[in-house]
């Protein structure tokens, strides 16, 4: 047992070296990040404090300077006091953060600007590195300046001798023909290597244990088809509104927000088949497989929703999604939002895959549910409930399997129970990365696996662009839902049509409150 007692140190020495190759020397390449858009929201709640985890835990390349770009006049002082909230900083930790915040500087800068993205190249070729260093530009930034900024990285502040990378966060477009125009424009400056568009889902845990499940195991393969899958259920829940950043989301709406990309990658990871090899063209050629077989999504395989408060809600009122001032009045954009979807292949052609999100509901929930078809020839009256594989994306992940058993003791009828794989209880003192750990991670080793490439993209507007146009053209009323319910009944009564069965029976023990 001794012998699997390692340091926190010796587990991210290894990890580093799994990462960059043999121990840096002091002749690798200095890395240079560059967050656009660094007094925004994004930068501040999730990018800071991704690099600080990264930094802290030695997982940076050695010589890697950050740099913050935007339009305030900032010091690192002000964005240090803005992050600290978001960074889950330890009094021991507090002369490392320190030495973090010494790699920091901040420029600023217009992004329409030609002349201050030169200036930024001034500054960053002062850095360790100087012009040679690989540059990493994280575009934390609103979509409409997008195009100024990519010309200007392009124009003034390409790398010389290193690389040049740029992540960009979604939405990428707001449709099929803006998302491909905004392709073109990306393309014509930045190849497809250089380019990582990030879904932050694919760097989840869970979601990405998805290969290993299908691929490393015997025992799924035979039945992981329409043989014997019924439905296909992804849901994407939380438990709060969009509390003040109604004016953003009112534009995208739930559809652009969360199915539209974390819901539909994971479908591509569920339903593909089985890539060559895990070298990211391989894996993303599979996935576009899959969507190259899904029609546009039928109006009529809809429920759309939208939450109203609940005046008596738990604690304190719950408003309503019209209640928030930043929302336009008599908005009709979806917070809810049901789907199914059907691949036509040899493997899927006919099983329902529903794809469940939506805000201001009952709990806090990711998962992925394959409900099992009935089992064949019953010889037990009817008491034999379907089985289900669940994988929890997240909170609290697990991968648990309803099955039957024989109700134990002098019975001899079935009884529901699980086979359970929660990874609080077998995997205890393992700490899992966020996802833009992960990610961020990837992107310094040029590793796009977990990022969506461009036909990705265009496959999945393709998908849900004629029901986009459809509901916004027609100024479709989405139906009523409490705040704090699980959505409109229409979805269970779509579900439910479509396959998926939902008993009501299934009550699990909790291990450690037996
Ligand atoms: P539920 O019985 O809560 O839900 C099963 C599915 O049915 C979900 O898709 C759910 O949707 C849907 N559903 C729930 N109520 C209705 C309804 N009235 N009409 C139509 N559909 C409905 O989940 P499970 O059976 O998977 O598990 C039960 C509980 O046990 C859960 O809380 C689960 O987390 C827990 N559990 C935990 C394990 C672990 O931690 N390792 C292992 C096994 C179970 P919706 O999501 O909208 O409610
Ligand atoms: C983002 C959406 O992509 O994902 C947000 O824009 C949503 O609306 C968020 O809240 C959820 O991410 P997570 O990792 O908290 O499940």
């Amino acid at each position: 047992m001794s012998s699997e007692v390692v340091s926190r140190s010796e587990v991210f020495g290894w990890l580093k070296k799994e990462l960059y190759g043999e121990k840096q020397s002091s002749s690798s390449p200095a890395h240079t990040f560059i967050i656009l858009g660094a007094s925004g929201d994004l930068a501040k709640k999730k990018i800071y404090p991704t690099l600080w985890w990264l930094f802290r835990d030695g997982l940076l390349p050695e010589e890697t300077s950050i740099v913050g770009f935007a339009r305030s006049k900032l010091s690192v002082e002000d964005i240090r006091t803005a992050c600290l909230p978001f960074m889950k900083v330890t009094e021991e930790e507090s002369e490392s953060l320190s030495a973090f915040f010494r790699r920091n500087s901040y420029v600023v800068g217009r992004y329409d600007d030609g002349s201050c993205f030169s200036q930024l190249n001034t500054h960053l070729s002062s850095l360790p590195g100087g012009a040679d260093a690989n540059r990493l530009f994280y575009l934390a930034l609103p979509p409409t300046v997008y195009h100024d900024v990519s010309a200007n990285i392009r124009a003034h502040c390409m790398s010389h001798k290193g690389w040049t990378r740029l992540i960009v966060e979604k939405p990428f477009g707001r449709d099929l023909q803006s998302s491909q125009e905004l392709s073109a424009h990306l393309s014509s400056r930045f190849t497809e290597e250089q380019i990582y568009r990030i879904d932050h889902y694919l760097g989840k845990e869970m979601v990405q244990n998805l290969m290993v499940l299908r691929f490393g195991n015997r025992i799924f393969g035979p039945i992981w088809n329409r043989n014997s899958v019924a439905c296909v259920v992804l849901t994407f829940k939380e438990p709060f509104g969009t509390q003040g950043r109604g004016g953003y989301f009112d534009s995208f709406g739930i559809i652009r927000d969360v199915m539209q990309n974390h819901l539909l990658q994971i479908l591509c990871l569920v339903a593909m088949e089985k890539p060559a090899s895990t070298s990211p063209d391989d894996v993303r050629d599979e996935k576009v497989k899959v969507l190259k077989c899904i029609a546009p999504v039928c109006v009529s395989d809809v429920v759309l929703g939208q939450y109203v408060g609940d005046p008596e809600g738990e604690g304190h009122a719950k408003e309503g999604y019209l209640d928030d001032p930043t929302v336009p009045k008599g908005s009709c954009t979806p917070t809810f939002a049901t789907a199914v979807l059907y691949v036509q292949n040899e493997r899927w052609d006919g099983v329902p895959f529903i794809l469940r999100c939506g805000k201001a509901l009952n709990e806090r929930k990711a998962e992925v549910r394959l409900q099992f078809t009935d089992v064949p020839g019953d010889i037990f009256n009817q008491s034999c409930q379907r089985n289900e594989l669940v994988v929890r994306v997240q909170p609290d992940e697990a991968i648990y399997l309803k099955m039957m058993t024989k109700r134990p003791g002098v019975h001899f009828s079935p009884e529901e129970t699980e086979l359970d794989l929660t990874y609080k209880s077998r995997y205890k003192n393992v700490k899992l990365p966020d996802a833009y750990e992960r990610l961020i991670l990837d992107v310094f080793c040029g590793n796009q696996m977990h990022f969506v490439r461009s036909d990705e993209l265009r496959e999945a507007w393709r998908i849900f662009t004629p029901l986009l146009h459809h509901i916004e053209g027609q100024r479709t009323q989405p139906s009523p839902y409490t705040y704090g319910s699980r959505g409109p009944n229409e979805a269970d009564e779509l579900a439910k049509r479509v396959g998926f069965r939902y008993e009501g029976t299934y009550k699990w023990v909790h291990p450690h409150t037996t």
